[in-house]
């Protein structure tokens, strides 16, 4: 048997399982936190599998065949995803992203996109590594799936087969992001994780590949999520070197969020090639306009990227609670939130033990 310490299954033990207040927040689309923040985007991850094993995200020494991966009866039904979307959305929640670990890898995803995209006045979006695009693009999005991320760290072969570690080539994920684009699932977004001295390099090709595309190509700040990655300061490149470097060749304007508490700074070609977008989380941060929830796999509920323990909300929906009760329960969690980890953030909290990033969702 194995006896490893596993850190995401210490992790799991932590979850509180949440009260069910008497003075219940009536959903009124309007569910503040702590700092005045509102519920809007809820982040499901659907699996905690992944069929990738970026060294930043998923290292094979942690996530090797011993690894204790979620068993099929812990993950929550499509069904049970779905109730626990629809009260957020009366307390406010306007977008769904799906995520993983790899969400492509959940069986018959198109059946829950359908239930999710159905919820009025939702926008049901999904982050992907891509490869299973191309045979997946046209049923997600007839199943109402609004757009996608792709996730994409390196336009060199060498240094993305390193960097996801399982070998496979940049032109899978890149037949990916066509059919995805010819499936009518754009703007899509291309995420990639800088990390300084692995795939720094990439950053000029990467923006030279994309610009003109349509795509929206963002550079990602690696981040100290979970407890595996071996996260350092030093390893971090800034997103205003990023902007400097490639305005250097590519002169660039900064332009209006999308949004307020968009997470993507936007920034655009001056000679009009199209924009791309920065995410600083660790240089930059933007907890003050925070309005994500998330969900693990199995049912966890966590109001923070970085948390160390979540609230579950399985045993609530398994034991028979109403609707009502589930909803204040939720409520409650969200108006007792207080997390601000990015901007609180030292090297000392860089070693704490957080969730993983495969198992909570980006
Ligand atoms: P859209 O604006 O709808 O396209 O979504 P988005 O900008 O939120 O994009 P996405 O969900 O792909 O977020 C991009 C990346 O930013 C994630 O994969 C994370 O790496 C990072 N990120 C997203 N939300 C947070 C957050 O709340 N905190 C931190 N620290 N990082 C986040
Ligand atoms: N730092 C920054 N981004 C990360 N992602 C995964 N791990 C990290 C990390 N340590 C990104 C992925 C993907 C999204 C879900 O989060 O590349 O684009
Ligand atoms: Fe998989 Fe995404 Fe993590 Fe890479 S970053 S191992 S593709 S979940
Ligand atoms: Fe939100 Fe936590 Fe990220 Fe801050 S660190 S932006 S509170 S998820």
């Amino acid at each position: 048997m194995n006896q490893r310490v596993i850190p995401l299954a210490d992790e799991r033990q932590l979850a509180r399982r949440p009260a069910i207040p008497s003075d219940r927040p009536t959903p009124d689309g309007r569910l503040a936190d702590r700092r005045g923040r509102q519920v809007r985007d809820l982040r499901i991850s659907v699996t905690d599998r992944c069929n990738f094993r970026c060294v930043y995200c998923m290292p094979k020494s942690v996530f090797d065949q011993d690894y204790a991966f979620l068993p099929r009866n812990a993950l929550l039904s499509f069904e049970e995803i779905t109730r626990i979307a629809r009260l957020f959305a009366a307390h406010g929640v306007r977008k769904i992203r799906l995520t993983g670990g790899e969400p492509l890898l959940r069986r018959n995803l198109e059946d829950l996109i359908a239930q999710l995209a159905a919820l009025p006045d939702m926008e049901v979006t999904l982050t992907t590594n891509g490869v299973l695009l191309p045979r997946k693009a046209r049923a997600l999005k007839a199943a109402g799936l609004a757009r996608v991320t792709v996730s994409l760290d390196a336009l060199d072969d060498a240094i993305f087969r390193a960097m996801n570690d399982v070998d496979v080539p940049v032109a899978d994920v890149l037949a990916g992001i066509a059919a995805a684009d010819a499936a009518g699932l754009g703007p899509i977004k291309i995420n990639m994780v800088v990390k300084r001295g692995l795939n720094d390099s990439e950053i000029l090709p990467m923006a030279r590949h994309f610009r003109g595309s349509g795509h929206i190509l963002r550079f990602i700040e690696f981040m100290d999520v979970g407890s595996s990655n071996g996260w350092r300061m030093d390893d971090v490149v800034p997103s205003a070197e990023v902007i400097r470097r490639i305005g250097a060749e590519f002169p660039l304007e900064a332009t209006d969020p999308n949004y307020t508490g968009e997470v993507a700074e936007r920034w655009r070609y001056v000679d009009g090639g199209g924009e791309i977008g920065v995410i600083s989380s660790v240089t930059q941060a933007f907890c003050s306009t925070c309005t994500r929830a998330r969900l693990s796999t199995e049912g966890r509920l966590y109001t923070c990227l970085f948390a160390q323990s979540g609230h579950d909300l399985r045993p609530l929906l398994r034991e028979g609670c109403s609707d009502e009760e589930l909803s204040a329960a939720i409520g409650a969690i969200w108006q007792d939130r207080n997390d601000r980890y990015s901007e609180l953030r030292t090297a000392a909290t860089a070693d704490l033990r957080k969730i993983e990033m495969s198992y909570i969702g980006g």
